[in-house]
């Protein structure tokens, strides 16, 4: 949440700095801001809205410099306006910081530096801590650096800042601690950004800066050091990025062109690991902790919103293939509870962005206790997988639509293929069962390929039903958290309201909604429990409620009950929810675009929730 960018070297920093911001808009889009630095005096331009606002509002002003930094911001302390927006300066007027994160004590600070006669023109945690650092700074007649050192070891929370100095027009002073900051190595100038987006077209080297560290940051000098103002070496590591992978590429949104990738990264997760003829699975991750995997006494799942989804459809699979007790758990539930974590425990925690802070702390507690940590994740080099003991990446590159798509396919394709290979190597499943579901997953991209070439049907399904209050969506088995994930879309996307519900339980209370004006989407694909949820279509359709289902090639039952049908290619039920997803991705997405709303920004989300 927030994005941060900023930039010391010899070109203008503004364009820069405001290029960076766009493509860091995802984070948190409610207000944004610059801070620029010309002969000694520092230009503050902030401005509620999206970053569109504030290139509107600089036109004019003076924008020469060659330091800057910039903020996108997601409220958290203070509503989204001009006056809580970043950057915010110093009592004195020497210093601008932006901030990523949470300073959980600022309201002791706050009223230790009132009590000292500081008056705040903002309701954030921010400005208390630059002020926390000025006053250190004023007492102490020290550097900025050594203030930050010492403000940075009282401050609890999370925080990712940059601060500029008015009386120091090169350096940019940066910290981190549960917030992402990435350093990019240019020639004589260096780029800071909480991902590698507003990086990747300048230079693709890069330096991942850790928690604890600060980072002195001047045009052609960049030193890490650790808070205890010992020097830490930079471990520079290369981009494996390209800039096309961060643009629309023509697409009306970035969520439409991550769904239309989604033949593309599903093939690019399986290749190198999948090889159906040869029947093995190669998995760096799993190959070299197999064991520890299949003895696991149980597995513990760790995650939040659409990788929670993905969580479940793994335990399904999970249980049913390895015969392991899997349980899956929300992050923010674990962190907070006081869960039983044993050694032996194999924790397994899915993140697109690898920064979650939920996710994060929760891994942090479960490794202390002795569990062993496999990440699943999309962002390369990120926190999650750093602290994790093994993992496997999704490689589904970069997403930037804020509702989660390609990365929850992902997560699913490396979910099966883990759950294929720890059952073979267990050999809880046969050999021909095992061959035939890695036939069925090689066979996943083409398969998702055909659904997308229907989309246009889906299209006229959203018009019929832009206009309704609320959506249930059932389903069954394998295909239950595909309801789960359909509902969360839906709501993100289009702010309807939507309730995602194992379809046999609807009978025990959410029955009561249903009536003519309500719409039911059946995800009824072909498999064990089809029979059933037919039954539970009967149910629906005899309290009148409009029917939409996904359903299996074929089914010539289904339609008689539905109002609406998308059909889909047969795939095994251990497969399906890979392929069921992708119809309920595409109904979000043309329900919130015919509504008019901004599907990549939906209102109070932001992509990378790094606060708790
Ligand atoms: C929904 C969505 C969120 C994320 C959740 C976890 O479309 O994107 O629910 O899935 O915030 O984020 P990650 O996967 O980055 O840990």
């Amino acid at each position: 949440m927030c994005g941060i960018v900023g930039y010391t070297g010899p070109r203008q920093a503004y364009p820069i700095v405001l290029k960076g911001l766009k493509r860091l808009e995802y984070r948190g889009y409610d207000s944004s801001g610059v801070a620029l630095l010309h002969n000694g005096k520092l230009n503050v331009y902030k401005k509620k809205g999206k970053v569109a606002e504030l290139e509107e509002y600089v036109i004019g002003k003076d924008l020469d410099s060659g330091i800057g930094i910039g903020h996108t911001r997601w409220a958290t302390h203070g509503e989204p306006s001009d006056r809580n927006a970043h950057p915010h300066t110093s009592s004195n007027g020497r210093f601008a910081m932006i901030h990523n994160g949470i300073i959980e004590n600022y309201a002791q600070l706050k009223t230790e530096l009132q009590k000292k006669g500081y008056q705040f023109t903002s309701d954030t945690d921010t400005e208390v801590l630059l002020n926390f650092v000025e006053d250190i700074q004023n007492n102490n007649n020290c550097t900025l650096e050594e203030a930050l050192r010492i403000a940075l070891k009282r401050v609890s929370g999370a925080y990712c800042i940059l601060i500029i100095d008015s009386n120091d027009p090169e350096t940019i002073i940066a910290a981190r601690k549960g917030s992402p900051l990435v350093i990019g190595i240019g020639k004589g100038e260096h780029f800071l950004a909480s991902d590698a987006s507003p990086i990747i077209e300048y230079t693709k080297e890069v330096v991942y800066v850790n928690d604890y560290e600060l980072a002195i940051v001047k045009p052609d000098e960049l030193i890490l050091k650790n808070l205890g103002n010992e020097k830490v070496t930079p471990y520079i590591t290369k981009l494996d990025m390209e800039l096309a992978a961060i643009e629309k590429g023509g697409y009306d949104h970035f969520m439409l062109k991550e769904i239309f990738e989604q033949p593309s990264t599903i093939y690019d997760c399986l290749r190198g690991r999948l090889d159906a003829d040869a029947g093995t699975i190669t998995m760096g991750g799993i190959d070299q902790h197999i064991s520890q995997l299949i003895n696991a006494n149980r597995i513990m799942i760790i995650a939040c919103g659409t990788s929670w989804h993905a969580g479940l459809v793994a335990e399904y699979i999970i249980e049913e293939l390895c015969r392991i007790p899997v349980e899956v758990e929300y992050a923010s539930e674990f962190r907070y509870r006081n869960p039983i974590v044993n050694k032996g425990d194999v924790i397994i925690a899915i993140s697109q962005s690898g920064e979650t802070a939920d996710t994060l702390v929760a891994l942090e507690k479960a490794k202390e206790n002795g569990a062993f940590i496999f990440g699943v994740v999309n962002a390369v080099g990120s926190s999650i997988s750093r602290i994790s003991h093994a993992g496997a990446y999704t490689h589904a590159g970069p997403e930037i639509g804020v509702a989660s798509t390609k990365a929850f396919t992902g997560q699913l394709a490396v979910l099966m293929l883990m759950a294929l290979k720890m059952a073979f190597v267990k050999e809880t499943i046969s050999k021909e069962r095992y061959k035939q579901l890695l036939i069925e997953l090689q066979d996943v991209p083409e398969k998702v390929d055909a659904i997308l070439k229907n989309s246009e049907s889906i299209k006229t399904i959203a018009e019929a039903y832009k206009n309704a209050t609320d959506f249930l969506f059932l389903g069954r088995g394998y295909n239950f958290p595909i309801a789960l994930e359909g509902a969360l879309k839906l709501k993100e996307i289009s702010y309807i309201h939507a309730e995602g519900y194992p379809a046999a339980e609807m009978k025990h209370g959410p029955i009561a909604l249903v009536d003519e004006k309500l719409p039911v989407v059946f995800i009824a694909t072909k498999d064990s429990y089809h029979e059933k949820i037919v039954s539970n279509m009967q149910e629906i359709k005899a309290r009148k409620g409009k029917i939409i289902s996904i359903i299996t090639e074929g089914d010539v039952i289904s339609p008689t009950l539905s109002n609406h049908v998308f059909s889909i290619p047969p795939a095994d039920e251990v497969i399906a929810p890979i392929l069921s997803v992708v119809p309920l991705q595409l109904l979000s997405y043309y329900v919130g675009v015919s509504k008019g709303i901004d599907v990549d920004k939906p209102r109070n989300l932001a992509k990378s929730v790094t606060v708790e």
